[in-house]
């Protein structure tokens, strides 16, 4: 928050701690604490800025604020599980802000990223991302209720930061994230509704050496009492979080009999 107000880079080098901070940064930097104190927005939305895998994107309550540890998965290129230098697409469903789809085109240069999400506010911001990285021409953003509007597409890699929170769970979420699209996070009463479409017609639009990757987050155990039969992948994420799990095209088969 100080950085911001101050103008000083997200990553400073060591001068940047000693710049005095004026009297008129100070003020908008207690306005801004203010804010987030007493109505508990998350920060990126008083910003309107996040950092996700060293791209810095532009956010509001449009789009939920971009946080998946896929973002190391990403950076990474999904190495072992990829063979990164034959991945030509890659579909990113939910994509809200664009960070996935994002940091996938960054990490896969000469790949198509398809990302859609279902909210068209939403899908505004992303495009909005998606021009301030000049990638119009390797990202393509579409509306489209999981899978819809890529029919007969077929992809080296299909990742998803989903909605995958239960009804439960949503009654009890802390009010920072009231401010986030209801629709980035709820999904049904277990939160798997997102998931159970995803695996639904994964598998056929995979390649045949393609995986999937989707984060459930604390969903993980709700997830492995459904699919007891599915040999989910679960990275470690260095950078922290996890309940990312990745799946092979083939073993994707195994997802229609739960
Ligand atoms: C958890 S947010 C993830 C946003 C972004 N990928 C990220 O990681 O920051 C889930 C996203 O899925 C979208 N979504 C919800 N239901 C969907 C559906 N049926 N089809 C496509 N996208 C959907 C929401 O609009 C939201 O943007």
């Amino acid at each position: 928050m100080v950085f911001f107000s101050a103008r000083i880079p997200h990553e400073p080098g060591d001068g940047a701690y000693a710049r005095p901070l004026t009297a008129r940064r100070r003020a908008r930097v207690d306005a801004l604490l203010r804010r987030r104190i007493a109505e508990r927005i998350p920060l990126p939305y008083l910003t309107h800025r996040a950092f996700f895998a060293g791209l810095e994107l532009y956010v509001d309550t449009r789009v939920l604020v971009p946080r998946s540890p896929i973002a190391e998965l990403a950076l990474q290129r999904f190495r072992p599980w990829a063979a990164a230098r034959r991945v030509r697409r890659i579909l990113d469903i939910g994509t809200g802000s664009g960070a996935i789809a994002l940091a996938c085109a960054m990490a896969f240069p000469r790949a198509l990223i398809d990302a859609v999400d279902i909210s068209p506010a939403a899908l505004q911001v992303c495009r909005r991302n998606v021009r301030k990285f000049d990638l119009t021409k390797q990202v393509r953003v579409l509306r489209s209720d999981h899978f819809d509007a890529v029919r007969g597409c077929r992809y080296d890699i299909i990742v998803s930061n989903p909605p995958y929170v239960g009804r439960a769970e949503m009654r009890r979420l802390p009010r920072e994230y009231r401010h986030e699209p209801a629709l980035g996070l709820s999904s049904g009463a277990d939160g798997l509704d997102s998931v159970r479409a995803i695996f639904a017609d994964a598998r056929r639009h995979l390649n045949d050496d393609g995986i999937l990757v989707v984060e459930v987050g604390n969903t993980e155990g709700t997830l492995l009492r459904a699919y007891p039969r599915l040999p989910f992948i679960w990275p470690d994420i260095a950078m922290g979080g996890g309940g990312v799990f990745l799946l092979r095209a083939t073993d994707l088969e195994k997802a229609s009999g739960g």
